[in-house]
């Protein structure tokens, strides 16, 4: 539910409503998490890392006072995607909302002589925002819920970063047919697409501690306003994508990158 105040401002109330954010242990998703918990969003929290999971899920509490359910699961596995779509309702018997934030990048090219990265990165990128997506259907179409996708920004391809950006195409192209598929359900799908955010994914392309001030102060050089987005400033267009303030926001791409995908 949602509403304009006497100001005009908009009121992002989430209140009765249960949202499922994968990724929810590190960077957009826990920002997302903690947003959506201020807004009383009831929420179910995926993630492999038991501390940080908890973490968040105890910043939730605090400002929802509702317990969020935690689901310490790796969803390339078979059957996981489905056992948190079962474990949500059973847990709170519905489904508003689909925040599809897990995910990695790693770097390899196509003169790598193996597929490992790439069916990984295809695995947790691509498949499993498919998979959760269509385990959730029934729940969302009962109350006219939404999917909130994060796609990187569609900047230029980088060397070693080939994979992942086919895939980010490919989940583009995810959201925007899967809006078409699923409008006459009452879903609606939109993809928030940030530019380079201060998260943990410099941490896993394996850049050392030491080094990231340094990473990321050459990253920002890189991009037109010099600036590396925090996951705050990303968290509050994911949530307002999956709040009902626009109802005909549907198969949009909400780029926040600072103009870096521009030209
Ligand atoms: N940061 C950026 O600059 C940037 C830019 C564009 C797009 N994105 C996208 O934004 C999304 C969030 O990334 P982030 O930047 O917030 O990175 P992050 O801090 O590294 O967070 C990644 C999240 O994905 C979870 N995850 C990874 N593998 C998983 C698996 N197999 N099963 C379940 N959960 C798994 C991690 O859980 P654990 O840590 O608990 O394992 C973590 O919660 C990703 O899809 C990323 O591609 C990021």
């Amino acid at each position: 539910m949602s509403f304009l105040a006497a100001n005009g401002c908009v009121h992002m109330d989430f209140t009765g409503k249960t949202a499922i954010v994968t990724g929810a242990s590190s960077g957009i998703g826990a920002a997302t998490a903690k947003l959506l918990s201020t807004h009383g969003a009831t929420l179910a929290l995926v993630g492999r890392n038991e501390q940080r999971l908890l973490d968040v899920a105890k910043h939730c509490e605090e400002a929802s006072s509702k317990k969020p359910l935690c689901l310490l699961l790796d969803l390339t596995i078979d059957g996981n995607c489905d056992e948190v779509v079962r474990k949500t309702v059973e847990t709170f018997k519905r489904i508003d909302v689909l925040i599809n934030c897990a995910g990695k990048a790693a770097v390899t090219s196509l003169f790598d002589t193996n597929m490992e990265i790439f069916d990984e990165l295809v695995a947790l990128n691509l498949r499993v925002p498919y998979k959760l997506t269509q385990s959730c259907i029934p729940h969302l179409k009962r109350v006219k819920g939404n999917i909130v996708n994060v796609v990187a920004a569609p900047v230029r391809v980088r060397p070693g970063f080939l994979p992942f950006a086919m895939i980010r195409d490919a989940l583009d192209r995810f959201t925007k047919a899967g809006a078409l598929e699923l409008v006459s359900d009452g879903i609606r799908m939109n993809a928030v697409r940030p530019g380079i955010t201060r998260t943990n994914l410099l941490t896993n392309l394996n850049v050392e501690e030491e080094f990231m001030d340094q990473a990321y102060d050459k990253i920002a050089m890189a991009v037109p306003n010099n600036v590396i987005i925090e996951p705050e400033e990303i968290a509050k267009m994911i949530v307002f994508a999956a709040s009902d303030s626009c109802p005909n926001l549907n198969g949009a791409s909400l780029i926040v990158d600072g103009a870096a995908s521009s030209y």
